[in-house]
């Protein structure tokens, strides 16, 4: 089965559009984009035009490439003290030359609505109470949900590669009393893991890593992100050579992001009735 990723993100839209509307005052997204590739900058657009049919205001700023460590983080203390906007985001990834961990420190962890600051994200490592979770993780507890999985005595291994998905996924699944194991792209023998695995949650950004034979029947693959080669978008699922009657699946591409952005604007909206007290 593949999942039906456009009805659970057709639902959340509404949600935050039926309360937003109500509403007096409009929750003001501010996103902060130094150039490096089209692909951040189709994302961008994609953030705003689900903003606005939203109804959420957007603060749009684009820096170029080659911007100074300094030029940046004066950007972001100006995003920290502008009243007008209620929360904000620095896109990733970063060009090299910047410190994306002195970044990040930098936006104000009150502002922080990615959930990307050091402080926020040790709440949700250490403490099980965080408010906010980051937005990628949070769609696969949707996900999760939506599909009633009962977490309990799951057995969930997570293969990764990006620190803001598998850290704070693997945090939450085990709160949740799953038992989770979390592989790399250099593990010994995957296989061995995801076989045993009734959920597999993959983010190498490694073309086509999962096969077929790693999987037993029933079980969810959420393949969380995409590689680009040659004009062609690839998911880590080798999706063309795997059975879909037996499991449940993401289809990859085409649908990572709207999750992704319905879940930035539902911490938008969150934090923004927790900021005006509305
Ligand atoms: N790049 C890819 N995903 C994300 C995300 O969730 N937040 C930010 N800021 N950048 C990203």
């Amino acid at each position: 089965m593949i999942i039906d990723w456009k009805k659970i993100s057709n639902s959340i839209y509404t949600g935050i559009k039926q309360k937003i509307e109500r509403l007096e005052k409009k929750p003001i997204l501010g996103v902060i984009l130094v150039w490096e590739d089209a692909v951040s900058l189709r994302y961008i657009n994609q953030k705003r035009r689900f903003a606005s049919f939203v109804w959420m205001w957007f603060a749009f700023k684009q820096l170029e490439k080659n911007i100074s460590e300094q030029k940046l983080l004066k950007t972001i203390n100006e995003f920290n003290e502008d009243r007008n906007i209620s929360w904000f985001i620095v896109q990733l990834p970063l060009p090299k030359h910047l410190n994306s961990k002195k970044i990040l420190s930098t936006i104000n962890p009150k502002k922080d609505v990615d959930w990307f600051n050091p402080i926020n994200m040790w709440k949700v490592l250490i403490w099980n109470d965080s408010w906010l979770v980051p937005c990628t993780p949070a769609w696969i507890m949707e996900l999760l949900n939506s599909l009633k999985i009962d977490l309990v005595w799951k057995n969930v291994t997570i293969i990764w590669r990006s620190n803001i998905v598998w850290k704070p996924i693997a945090a939450l699944l085990i709160n949740a009393w799953s038992t989770v194991t979390i592989c790399n792209s250099k593990t010994k023998n995957i296989y061995n893991f995801t076989k045993e695995s009734d959920i597999v949650i993959s983010a190498t950004w490694i073309p086509k890593i999962l096969k077929l034979d790693m999987i037993k029947s029933e079980t969810i693959v959420i393949d969380v992100w995409f590689s680009i080669i040659n004009w062609k978008v690839f998911g880590d699922a080798d999706f063309d050579n795997i059975n879909i009657a037996w499991i449940k699946i993401t289809p990859v591409p085409g649908w990572v992001w709207p999750l992704t952005v319905a879940m930035l604007m539902k911490n938008t909206l969150k934090a923004a009735i927790w900021l005006w007290k509305i």
